[in-house]
């Protein structure tokens, strides 16, 4: 059975084939070609089995987001399946998964190669989302620090002052610097590879969404975890849902005039800690 005859339809690529990345892809997959990315072998069946369970057509492909050139492959391999209209990154780890050097590789340069990639591939009218994260706004960097990262290619981000002596300190700072970084990469390539393409790209930044990633989180660290979602305004954690509502309306047409930006979606975590309300867990 053929469920879907029409030819050179339009490729979403995930790249982190989780429970967000999922989640997202499945409110804009219909009559569109899916390839999924992920590390995993295990994840990829897992969720290429579920979405062709629910009549998504989505094909596979082991990806590791260290590895520049197998992140450059995926983009090439997004751009032969037909014109790539969507691109999600969540491929990450927490910072109890694992030490601060493999966290900025993979969170940090990772997701600065799979832009720049993408910005070479994507479609006009295509649209981009990064997942980043609330921690991204735990951190403050410097302006002028922030503008050496923006002036910095991806390849030389490992080599910043600021990254060597400042993000390698422990698990935690890396996670909330990579993200901050997540941020301003987005904003630079809304303002030029992707916008030579005539491409929109965004970021999310989640609070405490409920994924594999956030229980080891909680393993972790689940008193500080606990206070601080109980001294938000929502005074609760999300599922990846939540997260793929807005992260469906980015990627859409009602959002045309939105690229380059972040959209903090955290039940009020960070209000409330800036307006000191709730401390760091
Ligand atoms: N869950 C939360 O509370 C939360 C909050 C803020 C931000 N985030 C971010 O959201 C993103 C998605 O996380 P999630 O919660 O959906 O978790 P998840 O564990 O469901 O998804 C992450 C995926 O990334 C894949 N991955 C890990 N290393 C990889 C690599 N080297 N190459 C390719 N793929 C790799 C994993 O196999 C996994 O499928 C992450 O970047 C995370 O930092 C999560």
């Amino acid at each position: 059975m053929i469920f879907d005859r029409n030819e050179n339809r339009e490729v979403i690529a995930l790249l982190g084939a989780g429970s967000m990345g999922t989640a997202i892809v499945r409110r804009i997959a219909a009559g569109r070609k899916i390839l999924l990315g992920d590390i995993s072998q295990e994840n990829l069946e897992r969720t290429a089995r579920d979405l062709a369970y629910s009549g998504y057509d989505a094909v596979t492909m082991v990806v590791n987001a260290l590895d520049k050139a197998s992140v450059e492959a995926f983009a090439d391999k997004a751009a032969s399946l037909g014109p790539v209209m969507y691109f999600i990154d969540t491929a990450g780890a927490s910072p109890s998964q694992a030490d601060p050097d493999h966290i900025l590789r993979l969170d940090m340069v990772g997701t600065g190669w799979a832009i720049d990639a993408f910005g070479r591939v994507m479609a006009r009218g295509g649209a981009g989302l990064v997942i980043s994260s609330q921690t991204g706004y735990m951190y403050p960097i410097p302006y002028e620090t922030e503008q050496e990262i923006l002036a910095a290619e991806t390849d030389s981000l490992m080599d910043l002052p600021f990254i060597r002596e400042t993000a390698y300190q422990r698990s935690g700072i890396a996670y909330m610097i990579a993200k901050r970084v997540n941020q301003l990469q987005v904003m630079k390539a809304a303002a030029t590879s992707w916008k030579e393409r005539r491409a929109r790209i965004n970021s999310i930044s989640p609070g405490i969404i409920v994924t594999p990633l956030a229980y080891d989180e909680f393993a972790a660290a689940g008193e500080g975890y606990q206070r601080m979602v109980d001294a938000s305004a929502a005074e609760r954690c999300a599922s990846s849902d939540e997260i793929a509502e807005a992260g469906a309306f980015l990627l859409g047409d009602h959002a045309s005039f939105i690229t380059g930006t972040d959209l903090l979606i955290d039940g009020g975590v960070i209000a409330s800690i800036r307006t000191g309300r709730s401390t760091l867990g």
